[in-house]
């Protein structure tokens, strides 16, 4: 029976509005008691650790200056079943792998609230004596125990949990003492489930900003990052930065000042370059639009995200050549992978090399820019050409109201994602690498993309065919996405010996 005094939160109709105090009130009560560990958050005592922590610990200052600075930070992935091995793994990282931000994965259990199947898995691995989850169950554990970790270091950590429902994992992960959280509500949603609809994706989401805006209002300031890799596939530019805009204008309205952009990366110098430089500047032309003129939004390169080499030296290649592709693009940070990453999750050791490796590329090139080469423009007027008539036609979609709009173009296919699993996006968007190496559009689907954009994409592919003799269709999209994984000898690595 509902009760007649209390807010009806299970029916809250969607809108892009800051959740109403009286109402966040009832949603985190209700949250908090679904498992025991809830009932330690203290928010008000959890606002005082945040504040006491030294500044090199409070990844939104971190964040902001490193930005100030020119820097790119490094990050690496990585979460083990057990405190223990956590514990090691973070101090690993900290140390021997010089991290700038350390990460806490969570396991495959705690993204999907599955907390009695993680309690087990930490009983196993116990006994085992070695992670028997792919990441650190830190529900089960609660934040007075995680907060061990965050002790154990002398960098600002940050909760990595890859699922669309986050809101008892950043409950505990902000009372613990993590200082960044990332995920966010399309993004997430369209990569990771298949039933879970857009709408309740945005609804989790709006909930972890909201919570991390309470924070903000006790002068905790959190670095909210949203996760641009999507599928796992090749996700041109435009696509990953409409995602980054839309999660970014969702969080703004739920109250968040310091929100990270993050982009895969495509491979190809300057378009990452291009799409480093236009995430920030057409997603703060749209928070301005709407009214948000204090939102700091650094961008985060991630690492290859397709399929890796199965061959250590490859994957090596690929590690320090995305720490080249970060430095020069002008990315904040870069979150790091390893020689394992075709194997599975990497040992601390092999991780913390990657996290060397791509630190000396960054050194390396850290005096080249590409942002006055012709070709640069070019992609970044293209990007914005992109992104804009279908931005437009999400918020004309809800009426200004970015949570409508973005459920309704995704329906309708306006907005749409590569390679989804989600049900509740059409998928109809199909990327491929063109002759030049820069990833297009092959089929927009039914986004609304200028016809002459469509037609110099189109053209790229079409002398990749002809180069490659290849049918001029979907196979060139299917083709680029296991590029990567194919034998060395596969591939030609003298491009322009072709021309
Ligand atoms: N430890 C280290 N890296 C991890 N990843 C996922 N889980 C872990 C973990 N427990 C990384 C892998 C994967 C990416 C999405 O996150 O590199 O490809």
């Amino acid at each position: 029976m509902a009760n007649p005094n209390q807010p009806d939160i299970d029916n809250w109709p969607l809108t892009a509005k800051r959740i109403p105090d009286d109402v966040f009130a009832v949603m985190r009560e209700k949250n908090l008691a679904r498992w025991p560990t809830g009932a330690e958050v203290d928010i008000d005592e959890a606002a005082e650790y945040h504040l006491n922590l030294p500044k090199h610990k409070q990844l939104g200052w971190v964040m902001r200056q490193a930005d100030a600075e020119g820097r790119c930070l490094t990050q690496p992935r990585g979460g083990f079943a057990t405190l223990e091995l956590q514990k090691e793994l973070m101090i690993c990282l900290d140390k021997e792998g010089q991290a700038d931000i350390v990460p806490m994965t969570t396991d495959s259990y705690t993204r999907n609230e599955q907390w009695q199947n993680a309690a087990n898995g930490v009983e196993e691995s116990k006994k085992a004596g070695r992670s028997m989850l792919n990441g650190f169950a830190m529900v089960n554990y609660g934040p007075k125990a995680a907060r061990e970790l965050i002790e154990a270091i002398d960098k600002p950590a940050i909760v990595l949990s890859g699922t669309s429902m986050p809101r008892l994992t950043s409950e505990v992960g902000f009372a613990a003492g993590y200082s960044g959280y990332l995920g966010s509500g399309l993004a997430y949603t369209a990569s990771y489930t298949k039933e879970v609809p857009i709408a309740q994706g945005i609804r989790n989401y709006q909930y972890l900003d909201r919570l991390a805006a309470m924070y903000a209002e006790r002068g905790v300031d959190l670095h909210r990052r949203q996760p641009g890799f999507l599928t796992g596939t090749n996700i041109p530019p435009s696509i990953a930065i409409l995602t980054c805009i839309i999660d970014a204008l969702l969080a703004a309205e739920q109250g968040v000042r310091n929100y990270g952009l993050e982009l895969g990366q495509t491979l190809h110098l300057v378009q990452d370059a291009a799409a480093i430089r236009m995430a920030r500047e057409l997603t703060q032309e749209y928070l301005k639009r709407q009214g948000f003129d204090d939102v700091f939004t650094p961008v985060t390169s991630l690492h290859w995200m397709g399929a890796w080499p199965q061959d250590e030296a490859q994957c090596e290649a690929l590690v320090a050549y995305g720490g080249t592709l970060a430095a020069i693009g002008g990315a904040v940070s870069v979150t790091t992978k390893s020689s394992h990453e075709a194997f599975g999750i990497p040992t601390p050791q092999a991780n913390a090399a990657g996290l060397r490796n791509t630190r000396m590329a960054i050194y390396l090139a850290r005096h080249i820019r590409v942002d006055t080469m012709p070709e640069f423009q070019v992609e970044c007027d293209m990007i914005a050409r992109e992104v804009r008539p279908v931005m437009d036609k999400v918020l004309e979609m809800g009426d200004g109201d970015v949570a409508l709009g973005t459920v309704r173009a995704c329906e309708a296919g306006v907005m749409d994602i590569p390679w989804t699993p989600n049900n509740y996006l059409k998928s109809r968007i199909m990327p491929a690498r063109d002759a030049d190496g820069y990833l297009r559009i092959f089929d927009a689907g039914d986004m609304p993309i200028p016809s002459d954009v469509m037609e110099y994409h189109r053209e790229k592919l079409r002398r990749r065919a002809e180069r490659e003799n290849l049918p001029f269709d979907h196979e060139l999209a299917v083709s680029s996405v296991y590029e990567l994984s194919e034998d060395l000898e596969r591939l030609i690595p003298f491009p322009w010996a072709a021309e």
